[in-house]
């Protein structure tokens, strides 16, 4: 097995550390623009190696794609991250330049890779990155629902004082300010959370969640990685041991959840040949409501993309 990880900032670098020493693959190729920083962050990877006892390799490259060629999954990093005050969505123009190269790239070396899209704005780089990869959309989804729900399932498990490995839940929707927290779908070793929490501090966990990223942006003055790099390692992780995982993807919908052509965070399982369902939960009105929402919210950062290529 062979992983790329494209972009080696934060984000990327903790991506490529989790999945070496989770060992996910024998060879993680590491790769940036930027001359000679791939090769430094990977070599200080390598050489945790000893310490954390595994022996996954991970290779640095400056944009040689062709030390990428034949990789089984793809996570793209690559782009500029928020500073304060700006939102995912002030990142398209940017952005959408460097996801279309990187992705060209890509698929010239490793026509049949899983790619991951992790670039901000992520439901808009991710639908960016279909485009150009011209593959099956089943191969092509971007992380956001993991860390998100990563969050909501963090802050639970302060709030309540328990574990977060029992915490369960599902959100949906953009990886936005409109992303929907689902709290029917959130339980606690099976007991459903609402049975645990007051209902205005459930509330408050889901508005804090939704600002989530955009907390941690104004803390450091740029945006998060931990999170996001294990979140997109996980999913690597699924793919590769075809685990069959159920997981919140951004994935392309044809139909389900009523919406067609847009890219957005729905439940799915996640194994071998990339998205192997889209699980359709059966939403009430009040749910519903707030998808349609977050979806008109993509739909208008998508527009965006579509009248910039339109005009290219
Ligand atoms: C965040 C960025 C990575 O949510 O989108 O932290």
């Amino acid at each position: 097995m062979k992983i790329t990880v494209v972009g080696a900032g934060n984000v990327g670098a903790t991506c490529a550390d989790v999945l070496a020493s989770r060992e996910v693959a024998n060879e993680i190729i590491l790769l940036d623009i930027k001359e000679g920083f791939a090769e430094g962050k990977a070599l200080d990877i390598w050489q945790t190696a000893p310490i954390n006892q595994y022996d996954s390799r991970t290779i640095g490259s400056t944009n040689d794609y062709a030390m990428t060629k034949d990789s089984d999954v793809v996570v793209i990093t690559s782009g500029l991250p928020r500073k304060p005050g700006m939102s995912r969505d002030d990142l398209i123009a940017t952005n959408a330049g460097i996801v279309k190269t990187v992705t060209e790239n890509i698929v010239a070396h490793s026509p049949n890779a899983i790619i991951i899209v992790v670039s901000n704005p992520l439901d808009v780089m991710t639908y960016c990155a279909y485009l150009n990869a011209k593959t099956d959309s089943r191969k092509v989804f971007g992380m956001a629902g993991i860390l998100d729900t990563a969050r909501y399932r963090a802050f639970l498990a302060t709030e309540l004082n328990v574990s977060p490995k029992d915490i369960q839940a599902v959100l949906m929707g953009g990886h936005g300010d409109t992303m929907v927290p689902l709290p029917r779908y959130t339980t606690v070793s099976g007991i459903p959370v609402t049975e645990l929490i007051a209902e205005d501090k459930l509330n408050e966990i889901i508005e804090r969640t939704k600002f989530g990223g955009g907390e941690i942006v104004k803390l450091l003055g740029t945006s998060a990685w931990y999170a996001p790099g294990a979140a997109a390692a996980q999913m690597v992780e699924a793919i590769v041991r075809d685990q069959k995982r159920i997981f919140p993807v951004c994935a392309w919908l044809q139909g389900e959840y009523g919406m067609s052509d847009i890219y957005l965070g729905v439940p799915v399982i996640l194994g071998k040949n990339g998205i192997e369902k889209i699980i359709e939960l059966q939403l009430n009105d009040a749910e519903k409501a707030l998808l349609a929402e977050s979806a008109e919210s993509v739909k208008s950062v998508m527009d965006v993309l579509d009248n910039m290529n339109a005009n290219a």
